[in-house]
């Protein structure tokens, strides 16, 4: 079979790879013709947004659907602003788009990469703020039933990293989603780094700006440098297992969670594996930040760069008896693969 389709410029990870097709969808109709007539050929489709949290492992036997559905309609009542935003929109560019429009919530979000179709998916987070206590609801198409339909906030089960579609990509594309922002803003500061910020004055902007410097310092830009942000997820434990960490950690930096466990930090982990910075062909630990991979010069394959996840993690296994599990997602020639086979 030959593939003719270039991916390198649709991966944040600039994997050069290959697809046999690449269509771009601007609405639900063509999107839905799109995926029907690759279906009904057996061939697998991959929805993409801006491949932010993708690693392509190899070529794609099928076709590339980009989800470009555009439009971000803002309504307003006393209490909140509403925004309907397309799939397509780049989510960067929306909260840029809102602090200029002076509608404040979405700063500590700024500077994550990929659609605002794909944010629901992992429940994007960053500097103290997730999706989930945003978003108001999720419009997606059941590609089965050809039917469109509205998920709740509550309905989305939005946990860290999670949602009910992560699970649920060969069935359900998602083509609106529902943002509420309320007027009575309220700086949220409880990041490290935004902590030393005055809560009394501080605007929006002030903190969308030094968000922005905070990632730029901490974050390789994937124009230079391949990657898809933080390989890991951070690793969540229960009381008991924290406890004897602790014993022999006591400086290992800990988060309490909702339900009472305890969540840990993978760089911090892969630090302490004395791997930061660590070479491994053309892939790499990033060395200002332990939880990014990168693609230096952007000729690494992606088994290359999943050989380097395997290396981490059981470094990490062996010495911490953590298993770290992969934010990004692995794509393989016909689909996404199971990271439970990699990382076992
Ligand atoms: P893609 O990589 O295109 O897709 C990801 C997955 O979602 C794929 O499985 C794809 O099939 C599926 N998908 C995409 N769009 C749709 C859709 N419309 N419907 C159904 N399925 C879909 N993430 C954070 O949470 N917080 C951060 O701070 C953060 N920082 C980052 C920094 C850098 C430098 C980079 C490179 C990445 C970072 N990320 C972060 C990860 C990434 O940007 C987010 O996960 C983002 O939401 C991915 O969007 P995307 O459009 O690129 O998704
Ligand atoms: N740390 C180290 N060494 C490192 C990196 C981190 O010791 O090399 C420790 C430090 O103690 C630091 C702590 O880990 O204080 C937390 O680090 P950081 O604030 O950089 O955050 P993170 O936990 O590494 C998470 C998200 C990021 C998000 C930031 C900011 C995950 C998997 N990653 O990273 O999201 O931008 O917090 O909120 O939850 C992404 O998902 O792609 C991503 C970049």
């Amino acid at each position: 079979m030959k593939y003719h389709f270039r991916l390198k410029s649709l991966n944040t990870f600039s994997i050069n790879v290959f697809a046999k097709n690449i269509v771009t969808a601007h609405n639900e109709h063509t999107l839905l013709q799109f995926w029907k007539k690759a279906y009904n050929k057996g061939e697998p489709v991959l929805i993409l947004g801006g491949g932010s949290n993708i690693l392509f492992l190899e070529n794609y036997i099928g076709t590339i659907l980009l989800n470009r559905i555009k439009g971000v309609f803002i309504t307003e009542n006393k209490i909140a602003w509403r925004l309907h935003v397309g799939a397509g929109e780049r989510w960067d560019e929306l909260v840029v788009y809102t602090i200029h429009k002076n509608i404040p919530g979405l700063e500590n979000l700024a500077c994550i990469p990929g659609c605002v179709g794909a944010a629901p998916i992992q429940n994007i987070g960053a500097y103290g703020i997730e999706l989930s206590q945003i978003c108001e609801y999720v419009d997606v198409i059941d590609l089965y039933s050809e039917k469109k339909i509205r998920f709740t906030c509550a309905e989305c089960d939005f946990k860290y990293r999670n949602s009910i579609f992560r699970d649920c990509l060969k069935r359900y594309v998602v083509v609106f989603v529902g943002l509420r922002l309320l007027k009575n803003w309220k700086p949220i500061l409880n990041y490290s780094g935004l902590s030393h910020l005055n809560k009394y004055h501080i605007t929006s902007r002030q903190i969308f700006n030094v968000v922005r410097r905070i990632r730029h310092k901490k974050l390789p830009d994937p124009v230079l440098v391949g990657n898809a942000g933080s390989f890991f997820k951070n690793p969540i434990i229960d009381i008991k297992m924290a406890a004897c960490l602790f014993q022999n950690y006591p400086n290992i930096p800990y988060y309490y969670q909702k339900d009472g466990r305890i969540k840990l930090s993978a760089g911090w982990l892969i630090e302490h594996c004395r791997l930061k910075g660590c070479v491994f062909g053309e892939a790499a630990i990033y060395p200002r930040q332990a939880l990014v991979l990168i693609n230096t010069r952007k000729i690494a394959t992606g088994t290359e760069i999943a050989a380097l996840a395997l290396y981490v993690y059981n470094k990490v296994a062996d010495k911490f008896k953590i298993y770290l599990q992969p934010e990004v997602r692995l794509i393989g020639s016909n689909g996404e693969i199971n990271p439970k086979k990699l990382f076992v």
